[in-house]
């Protein structure tokens, strides 16, 4: 996701930490939200020294195949990056500091793993290689979803969170069971009838809206109220 989807599955999150999560976290954050630092882990990409934090951002697994099946990238996914922060977060011995870090990185990482294209092709790169027109510019499919279609949606990362308060509390429990690994698996399918139903130089707009924006806002909400489960079960 751009600034918009990470800033709102953090405040959705923050919402549904419970009180010892919600403590640890404002403790490890020096009292920053959840929605600030969501956007952490893409202001550090552009720095060399945090050059082997790019793949973590995604995960490529050919269709025909599974995560557990296929060759696994050396240099870590978005799964094995979830893994680690996780570690760290539940480790003795990591400093206040390295534990911040990764918490940071988790809150962008469950985000993009919620963000359909982050699970796409190695081939077009999720769809960073695949040219779209959206209205009358020329993008990409990866950009339609990170950002174009949120932006053409016209709503504030609050007014997004808000939004999510509409579901029922046994609603938002059946959204956070199970794993990364299952919720990945959310994010495989909807990229597969993504992938479907695109072709190279289509002009995307008002049609695609309509048949993906409730998808989109759907995914956003699972990304919240699955870190928040993420993290109460990690630091709770
Ligand atoms: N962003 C940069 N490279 C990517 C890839 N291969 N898949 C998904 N998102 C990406
Ligand atoms: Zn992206
Ligand atoms: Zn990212």
């Amino acid at each position: 996701w751009g600034k918009t989807g990470h800033r709102a599955t953090g405040a959705i999150a923050q919402k549904y930490l419970n009180k010892k999560a919600r403590k640890a976290v404002a403790e490890l954050l020096d009292g920053e939200s959840l929605a600030l630092v969501s956007t952490y882990a893409d202001e550090i990409k552009s720095d060399k020294q945090y050059r082997s934090y790019g793949p973590w951002h995604y995960v490529n697994v050919p269709f025909e195949t599974t995560y557990d099946k296929h060759e696994p990238s050396d240099r870590g996914d978005l799964i094995t990056g979830i893994d680690k922060c996780i570690e760290i977060l539940k480790s003795d011995d990591a400093s206040k500091e390295i534990k911040a870090f990764h918490l940071r990185l988790l809150v962008h990482l469950v985000g993009d793993l919620h963000q359909p294209m982050h699970t796409g092709l190695s081939e077009d790169k999720g769809g960073n290689d695949f040219q779209v027109q959206w209205y009358n510019d020329g993008t990409n499919l990866h950009s339609v979803w990170d950002t174009r279609m949120i932006e053409s949606y016209g709503m504030s990362y609050t007014e997004l969170a808000d939004n999510a308060d509409r579901i029922s509390k046994k609603e938002r429990k059946a959204m956070a069971a199970g794993t990364h690994r299952e919720w990945m698996e959310d994010s495989r399918d909807l990229v597969k009838d993504i992938y479907r139903n695109t072709n190279k130089g289509d002009k995307l707009g008002y049609r695609y809206m309509y048949d993906y924006m409730d998808i989109l806002r759907d995914q956003l909400q699972k990304g919240g109220v699955r870190l928040a489960a993420l993290l109460n079960d990690v630091l709770g």
